[in-house]
């Protein structure tokens, strides 16, 4: 199974992920190359209901490892029922948010150490990897305010500014350990110039490979 159709999306709230899915999409339909959409946490019908509790705003406090392995339940069923068979079909896979935002969120903003996180990322998902990732960089202040304008808030968009700020640098981290994956896009740019820029990213990867 080759893995390199299998591209992630990542950044922190209101970066314009879900926005400019849709321009991937686009991209890809344009080109006749088949590709799948999905997102985590969620994906799958039983990743889904696990999305809507780790979402969910409780009165009960989320004991962090509980919040983690759930994050990996849904990732498991995910990658059974849905990413591994697209890619074993040679499609392309396109997902919003994928282990990455577990190293900046429940790494970086919730402080699990690393090694964790790697542990149950081996544990679930055996070699599996996105080959391509395109991170949406953008200060946080500017994020935040992009995602006030949606509905009521989740459990982790009530967190604080600080929280966020440790999920940015957990990102930039991790793009700067594997600069061969990663693609920093200024997402603080008008729309058009985040396109363009992953327009040129998107070329580039497909070049000798589509
Ligand atoms: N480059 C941009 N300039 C200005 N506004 C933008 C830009 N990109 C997205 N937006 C707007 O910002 C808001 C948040 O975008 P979007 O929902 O795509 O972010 P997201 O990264 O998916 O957020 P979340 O992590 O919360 O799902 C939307 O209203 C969208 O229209
Ligand atoms: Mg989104």
């Amino acid at each position: 199974m080759s893995m390199y159709r299998f591209i992630t999306l990542e950044g922190g709230e209101g970066a314009g992920k879900s926005t400019c899915l849709a321009f991937i999409e686009q991209y890809f339909s344009e080109r006749n190359f088949p590709l799948l959409l999905t997102r985590e946490p969620g994906g799958t019908p039983l990743a889904e209901e696990i999305r809507t509790l780790l979402l969910s705003r409780r009165e009960e406090a989320v004991a962090p490892d509980a919040e983690l392995l759930l994050i990996f339940a849904a990732r498991a069923q995910h990658l059974a029922g849905k990413i591994r068979p697209a890619l074993a079909r040679g499609e392309w896979v396109l997902c919003d948010r994928f282990t990455d935002a577990t190293y900046a969120y429940q790494g970086g903003g919730r402080g699990h150490p690393l090694a964790k996180i790697a542990e149950l990322e081996r544990l679930v998902q055996g070699d599996i990897r996105p080959a391509l990732t395109l991170l949406l960089d953008l200060p946080v202040a500017q994020g935040m305010a992009r995602a006030e304008a949606r509905s009521e808030k989740d459990r982790f968009e009530v967190e604080q500014q600080e929280f966020f700020e440790r999920v940015r640098q957990g990102y930039r981290e991790r793009a700067e350990a594997e600069p061969q994956r990663f693609r920093v896009i200024d997402a603080s740019q008008a729309l058009p110039d985040v396109q363009a820029s992953i327009r040129r990213v998107l070329d580039a990867w497909m070049e000798g490979r589509a």
